[in-house]
């Protein structure tokens, strides 16, 4: 399996959103938090400004959404472009119907888990994603200290959809570097949400590079 590296914007100059879209080129997919002060304690951009971003850019668009009631909201993100859509556990009422109704509008659908929220009450609807985004850090912040207590849940995760034969994708998400790519690659995760660490590099291609060939190896090794 292939490694996929998603720089996360919220690290990157929100006043030079197009500049820094343009440093990133040479990853796979722009990873986009929104925030919404009630299900995280944070607040960063809402649909003006993912929509234009998905007008913009020419790469696949990973929106993560930190927000109550996405069961409403995630579709309209879906009718912008955006590549692939994340909601959490915690906050959708009907998953599954979310997802179903993402996809009927030609929109990936990701479903993503805190760190204290188990994995495996989704093992019956893992067939229903495209990808499952397993929370790093506690959501709402980047720049935090990765918490090496999710690799137990990546590693049951991996096996799981192997078991089922699924091309579900594995996504992680808060504190990945070039230090700790190799340690989720290995437990199966092949989808890298980086922020701080891509664009708090000066030389944010390097830093792709660095954490991608990490985890590659990893992942092979
Ligand atoms: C945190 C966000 C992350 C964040 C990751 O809640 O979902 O995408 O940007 O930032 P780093 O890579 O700095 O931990
Ligand atoms: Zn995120």
């Amino acid at each position: 399996m292939t490694i996929q590296i998603a720089p996360s914007i919220l690290s990157a100059d929100f006043c030079n959103l197009e500049k820094d879209l343009n440093e990133i080129k040479t990853a796979d997919l722009v990873h986009i938090d929104v925030m919404d002060y009630h299900f995280v304690p944070n607040l960063t951009i809402g649909e003006p400004v993912v929509k234009r971003i998905c007008q913009v850019t020419k790469m696949p668009t990973d929106v993560h959404l930190m927000i109550e009631d996405p069961d409403r909201w995630a579709p309209h993100y879906a009718q912008m472009g955006a590549t692939s859509v994340t909601f959490h556990m915690g906050a959708t009422h009907a998953p599954v119907r979310l997802a179903r109704e993402l996809h009927s509008m030609g929109c990936k659908a990701c479903f993503a888990v805190r760190p204290a929220e188990p994995v495996e009450p989704i093992f019956d609807i893992l067939s229903e994603f495209d990808m499952i985004l397993v929370m790093t850090v506690e959501p709402g912040f980047g720049g935090q200290k990765f918490l090496d207590n999710q690799l137990g849940k990546v590693r049951r995760l991996r096996d799981e959809i192997d078991r089922q034969h699924l091309s579900t994708h594995i996504e992680v998400d808060g504190g990945v570097s070039p230090q700790t790519a190799p340690l989720v690659a290995k437990a199966g995760a092949d989808v890298l949400v980086a922020g701080s660490a891509v664009y708090g590099a000066s030389d944010r291609a390097q830093a792709i590079a660095d954490i991608r060939s990490a985890a590659q190896k990893a992942y092979q090794g």
